[in-house]
């Protein structure tokens, strides 16, 4: 982004090493526009106008969305900034190159719903202070079955899903002829679903709360895949998971609970999957918190924010996986889903 924290002119360059401008600000000021503004082009419906049209002036964007000339050509101008849109030499602008991957709508790594889903995350963070004065955390799996936040969160939650299926599901192996796979917490399914569709006579079933549940059965039915893959509504930590599966999917839950809520939960998974089975855990692990370019501070409060956990370092979930009587087979960053590492664990 060429916004400014870097400071554009030999003027600003020197003020910013002679620790002159106040850096802090900057972080606090430009970092709340580009959020939003990269938000609002989403919600607004500027990228799909521009993804369809080509190219067009911010007069057409303005008549054929039914916003203010005057506040398009701004915005326009800001998405330029945060390297979203791209205005050409003729004064019209398009989605950048880079940037139309993840912003046209019809493209198969669209992200626009996890720009939608950030309003909800904007409003959690809104409430930050309190949440730090109380120690008491939104609690986002809290929130009653129908309400409309769960459908963005799920399907934010499936785009990024979309992007890294693929390069998971290739990197998890099952046993020769698997037939049963358990997905806790799987949400959308779609990992399940890449699973099953490389494994022939593989079935999948998703335990997830029902708020969860019922947008994820609505995305693998839309897909054509509810033949593979099954919901049922429930608490993975108390449920009755079932059994024996030749392999148990725990994406990205682990940070939603405390270190005993994991170690209890790998331990009834370990009752529940085959001799053979494998268990495969996805999990953004907190790297080192003295590195100022660290995203681990930061991660680890949005955490705590919307669930009161955290995010675990390498040797926390090592230590989970070991309580619980598991042996570590590989461990592997995903390429397609920045900061995320998948643990391959086989029961000890
Ligand atoms: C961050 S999402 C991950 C979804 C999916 N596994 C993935 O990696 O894309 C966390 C999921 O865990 C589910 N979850 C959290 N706590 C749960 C619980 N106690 N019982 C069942 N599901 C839970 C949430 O409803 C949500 O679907």
């Amino acid at each position: 982004m060429r916004l400014g924290l870097k400071a554009d002119s030999l003027l600003e360059r020197v003020a910013d090493w002679f620790n002159l401008a106040p850096q802090p600000l900057a972080h606090a000021f430009f970092g709340m526009m580009a959020s939003r503004t990269l938000m609002a082009g989403a919600r607004l419906g500027l990228y799909g106008a521009l993804a369809e049209e080509g190219s067009a002036t911010s007069e057409a964007l303005a008549s054929r969305l039914g916003l203010s000339p005057e506040g398009t050509r701004s915005l326009l101008e800001a998405l330029v900034a945060c390297e979203a849109v791209e205005r050409q030499r003729d004064g019209r602008y398009r989605l950048a190159p880079r940037s139309k991957r993840w912003l046209d709508p019809r493209s198969s790594r669209y992200v626009g719903a996890f720009l939608e889903f950030n309003y909800a995350q904007w409003d959690w963070w809104t409430g930050l202070e309190g949440v730090v004065r109380s120690g008491q955390a939104v609690d986002i799996h809290d929130f009653a079955p129908e309400d409309p936040r769960w459908r963005d969160y799920i399907h934010a939650m499936h785009q990024l899903a979309r992007l890294a299926a693929p390069e998971v599901a290739a990197a998890i192996p099952l046993p020769r002829g698997a037939r049963h796979l358990l997905d806790l917490g799987g949400a959308h399914g779609w990992y399940a679903a890449e699973l099953c569709l490389r494994h022939r006579g593989l079935r999948a079933t998703v335990l997830d709360l029902e708020g969860s549940a019922r947008v994820g059965r609505g995305i693998i039915a839309a897909a054509g895949l509810s033949h593979l893959v099954g919901h049922r509504e429930g608490d993975i930590l108390g449920a009755d998971l079932g059994g024996p599966y030749d392999g148990v999917l725990l994406f990205q839950v682990m940070h939603h609970l405390s270190p005993a809520q994991n170690v209890a939960l790998l331990r009834r998974i370990r009752s529940a999957l085959a001799p053979k089975g494998t268990l495969a855990v996805l999990e953004y692990l907190r790297g080192d918190i003295e590195d100022p370019a660290s995203s681990a501070p930061l991660i680890g409060l949005h955490y705590f924010v919307t669930s009161g956990a955290a995010a675990y370092t390498p040797a926390e979930v090592e230590g989970f996986l070991d309580d619980a009587g598991y042996r570590i087979e590989s461990s592997r960053p995903i390429r397609h889903l920045p900061l995320q590492t998948l643990l391959i664990a086989r029961l000890d």
